[in-house]
């Protein structure tokens, strides 16, 4: 137990589902060096069942909780917190961890505002503790050989990227269709995801020009007959232009709110050839790839070590790998890939889109986003927070 590293899960509902299960593979694995000691959530049956769940593999049952400020006070020896709540109250879970000298890893995105992620990058270096955004779609296998394959020259110099989701949803997908718990609709939800992923695969982005839209003033309860309405006020709709500090280019689409044909396309374009994110590697001289054959060479060529790095015992669950990579950082051995500020980087571009819109779609520079001089989108939501 003494090497072990202390865990508690604070929030308890979907994604901390995702957490269990990829301490479970961990666990699984051999890799057992944490122990998870309390869970925590308003809804405290759901504390109890996630107790229950983890008992069932890692045997000791965690202590449950329905406030995180008992769990704080009671739990002597917990070393490190994992924040699994709602956008709009990570940064007052946060705070009070960092405060009792907790290391922490959060949900992505950082915080419901920038200001909101600023008071938390500043207690958590005033704790001087590991701070993890949980950002695991890079740490896929096929993102991780792409990374590479652009790095190593297979496309060339970047030219632009697409990403382009259409298609539409009409049910109700609860607190994620309202702004003041959510921040806003898939452009900060899974945008952010998509934000890090441009970050990862073609560089900093400089400047967003963007609309974003509600069409839909309504989502439903029985989705297939348009009955049972309930009101939403989040985007459904966001089309941007990005221009990154390297001189590439890249086209944003996120649709919910479009009947019928839905496509999606996530390209990469580069001097010599292409990297679609589904189909693979084509170039203009003819060398073609699927992406499973491009893992292949990737693992080939960063040899077992290489691989063991990134996917410690074989395990390649996104999530299983971040948080591996957080148990090792609270003991000192490894460092975290996305702290607090890659996370506030990361949400800086999705809340430049919105910063844009809010002036009817003019370019934005994201380092004024990021340095908090421009949030007028942000301002209802900062003072809905009472900051
Ligand atoms: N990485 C991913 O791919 C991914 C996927 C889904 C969700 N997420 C993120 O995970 C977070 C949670 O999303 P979800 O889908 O699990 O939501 P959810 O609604 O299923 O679960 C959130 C849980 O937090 C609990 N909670 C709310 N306030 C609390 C408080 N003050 N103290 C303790 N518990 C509290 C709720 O009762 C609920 O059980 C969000 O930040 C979301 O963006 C990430």
């Amino acid at each position: 137990m003494a090497d072990k590293v202390t865990l508690a899960f604070v929030g308890c509902g979907g994604i901390a589902g995702a957490h269990r299960e990829g301490l479970k593979k961990l666990w699984e694995a051999g890799l057992r060096d944490f122990e998870v000691i309390a869970t925590c959530d308003i809804d405290r049956k759901r504390a109890e069942r996630m107790a229950d769940q983890i008992a069932e593999f890692q045997g000791r049952r965690p202590t449950a909780y329905q406030q995180v400020e008992d769990m704080l006070e009671t739990e002597r020896a917990l070393q490190a917190v994992d924040i699994c709540s709602v956008h709009r109250n990570h940064h007052t879970l946060a705070i009070p961890c960092f405060e009792g000298g907790k290391h922490v890893t959060i949900e992505k995105p950082l915080a419901l505002t920038l200001k909101a992620g600023r008071l938390m990058l500043a207690a958590a270096e005033r704790a001087g503790t590991v701070f993890q955004v949980a950002e695991n779609y890079r740490r896929d296998p096929a993102h991780r050989a792409i990374h590479w394959a652009v790095r190593q020259g297979d496309i060339g110099e970047i030219r632009m990227i697409f990403w382009l989701d259409v298609g539409e949803r009409l049910w109700y997908w609860t607190w994620r269709e309202h702004r003041m718990e959510a921040g806003g609709g898939w452009v900060l939800d899974g945008g952010v995801h998509f934000a890090d992923l441009f970050r990862y695969h073609v560089g900093e982005v400089d400047t967003v020009a963007a609309r974003t839209h509600a069409f839909h003033p309504y989502r439903y309860g029985k989705p297939e007959t348009l009955e049972d309405p309930i009101p939403v006020d989040v985007e459904d709709t966001v089309m941007a232009t990005l221009t990154f500090d390297n001189g590439a280019m890249g086209q944003w689409t996120s649709v919910s709110a479009a009947p019928g044909t839905r496509f999606s396309q996530r390209v990469l374009y580069g001097e010599l050839g292409s990297i679609d994110f589904s189909d693979g590697l084509k170039t203009r001289s003819g060398r073609e790839e699927t992406i499973p054959q491009m893992v292949e060479r990737f693992r080939k060529a960063i040899g077992d070590d290489g691989w063991e790095q990134l996917f410690p015992r074989g395990v390649t669950d996104t999530i299983a790998t971040e948080l591996w990579e957080f148990i090792q950082a609270v003991q000192g051995k490894a460092q975290v890939e996305i702290t607090g500020v890659e996370g506030y980087k990361d949400e800086a571009i999705c809340m430049a889109l919105y910063e844009s819109s809010w002036l009817n779609g003019s370019t934005v520079a994201v380092a004024d986003v990021e340095a908090g001089a421009l949030a007028n989108y942000q301002r209802d939501l900062d003072e809905a927070l009472g900051l």
